[in-house]
Order: C-alpha cells, then structure tokens, then sequence
C-alpha cells in the first residue's frame, strides 16, 4: 500500500513537470471530448475557445466544473449533453484534471 502510495506521487511530480498541455490534450482526445468541442468553432457543444473566455481567471472554477462541484456557466440550457460526461473527468486524479483544463485554457 505504501508502496503504491510512493508511486502515484512519484507518477503526479512526472506528469506536473512533464508537458502538461500534450498530456491535457492526450486526456481531451481519449476521453472523446473532441466529438463535441472543437478548438475555435461551435460544434455541438462551445468551441475551447469559448469555454477558456468563460473561464478566463477562474481555472479552478473549471476544474470544479469537470469534477461535478459546480455549475455550467458557458451554455447551462444545453448541460444535459454535457452532463455525462463529467463522470469520465471527475474520478480523473487532481494532476489529470489540472492538465485538462490547462489544455482547454491554452485556446
Ligand atoms: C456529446 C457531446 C459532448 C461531449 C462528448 C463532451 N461535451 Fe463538453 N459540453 C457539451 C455541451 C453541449 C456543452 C454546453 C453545456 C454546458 O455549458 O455545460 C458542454 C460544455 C462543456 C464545458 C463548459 C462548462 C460550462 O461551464 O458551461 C466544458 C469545460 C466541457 N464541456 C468539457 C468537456 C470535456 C473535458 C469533455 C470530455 C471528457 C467533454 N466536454 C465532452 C457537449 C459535450
């Protein structure tokens, strides 16, 4: 147990000193995000680039967004789509989840 603890926290210290925007981008192609969010253009759901503006200076906010603590605020009258899918990142590790929404706020 101990062991695996050791681990994970050497495997975190590498994925936040490695490149975190490749790896966020990895996590959002895996996950099947980019079905729905293009980087600049209106898909079914908000471009990046119109999610990163919603959340420009409030990065925390965005990952509180992925983990299902808080509210939509781009287009809550189309959550319902979105809704599923934050039971692929709320159970991602916090080191995840941070280079995810790093990717999403480089656009
Ligand atoms: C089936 C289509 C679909 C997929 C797949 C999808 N989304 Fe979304 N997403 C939406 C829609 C529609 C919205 C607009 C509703 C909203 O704002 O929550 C949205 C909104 C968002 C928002 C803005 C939240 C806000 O505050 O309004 C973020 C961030 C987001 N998605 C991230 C992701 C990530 C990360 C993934 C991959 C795990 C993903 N989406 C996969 C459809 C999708």
């Amino acid at each position: 147990m101990k062991k695996a603890f050791v681990s994970a926290v050497v495997g975190l210290a590498v994925i936040a000193g490695g490149a975190m925007a490749a790896d966020g981008a990895g996590i959002f192609k895996s996950k099947g995000c980019g079905a729905c969010h293009k980087p600049a253009a209106k898909g079914v759901g908000p471009s990046l680039k119109d999610i990163a503006a919603a959340y420009k200076g409030k990065e925390g906010d965005l990952i509180k967004f992925l983990k299902g603590e808080a509210p939509a605020i781009v287009d809550p009258a189309k959550f319902g789509l979105m809704k599923s899918q934050i039971n692929k990142t709320k159970s991602l590790p916090d080191a995840e989840l941070k280079a995810l929404a790093d990717f999403i706020m480089s656009h």
